[in-house]
């Protein structure tokens, strides 16, 4: 057993739809939530930066002194060196450990950027499905607008013009590899009607999940979600409270 809490990390608000999963399934577990809100999107920058403030985020989170790191957010995941998982606590990435609807010919990956461009989800999917046509759909833009909380409108033509020109119309699945997409279904409906799209919150939590159940660290008691962004407050912080409730929403330094 071990109550303290599991630290989890984004560029921003799309990590909340982990630690929603997270908090929805293991209501025991205690969150320290950290939202890079202040350099968010980073999935228009270069794969040197991103790694840098991952490491920032994961000092954050340690000196808080969690018992685990999810890393809720793929262009992280993804784009971090090599020894990122090195250190004192567990550090689980998204999962990639994804199924499809029965009978999927083709699936669009739609993620950030710098998250298309390592083609980790391509790469592993592919090899994984070999029946299965991946493609990949980078969104230009819409991690952003979510962040800043723009118009529906604007995020659901941002959507459908990556659809348009990344030729996405005749996908029979999508996968929301940028945890800010869970955040718009609507804008993914207006564009892809009767599409159904794949959240890997879940499956991330439960590989995190699996580990602590290993180590027999799961918690008894429940202690108090802290949630910090490094700016935009106004945003994050009813966003929060929608799917925590009357929680303390902080800003911090990194
Ligand atoms: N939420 C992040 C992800 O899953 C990325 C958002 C951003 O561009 O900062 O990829």
């Amino acid at each position: 057993m071990d109550n303290r809490p599991i630290g989890i990390m984004d560029s921003g608000v799309g990590g909340l739809t982990v630690a929603k999963a997270l908090h929805d399934m293991y209501p025991k577990e205690s969150i320290v939530f950290i939202g890079d809100s202040k350099r968010n999107p980073y999935g228009e920058r270069t794969r040197d930066e991103i790694a840098d403030f991952g490491e920032e985020l994961k000092a954050f989170l340690l000196a808080r002194d969690v018992k685990m790191i999810i890393v809720g957010c793929n262009t992280i995941s993804f784009n971090v060196r090599d020894n990122f998982t090195e250190g004192p606590v567990p550090v689980v990435k998204m999962s990639l450990d994804i199924s499809f609807p029965e009978g999927a010919e083709e699936v669009g990956i739609f993620a950030t950027p710098a998250s298309i461009a390592t083609h980790a989800h391509y790469n592993y999917l592919s090899k994984k499905y070999p029946d299965i046509h991946f493609i990949e759909v980078p969104c230009d833009g819409v991690a952003a607008a979510i962040e800043q909380k723009k118009e529906e409108n604007l995020i659901s033509s941002l959507v459908r013009k990556a659809v348009k020109e990344y030729h996405a119309f005749g996908i029979d699945a999508g996968y929301w590899a940028c945890t800010h997409y869970p955040l718009i279904p609507y804008a993914f409906a207006e564009a892809l009607p009767h599409v159904p799209f794949i959240d890997p919150s879940r499956p991330t939590v439960e590989k995190a999940v699996d580990i602590l159940r290993k180590q027999d660290r799961l918690a008894e008691q429940t202690g108090r979600n802290r949630f910090y962004f490094t700016d935009c407050l106004e945003n994050a912080s009813p966003l929060v409270k929608s799917l925590f409730g009357p929680v303390v929403v902080e800003k911090t330094v990194l």
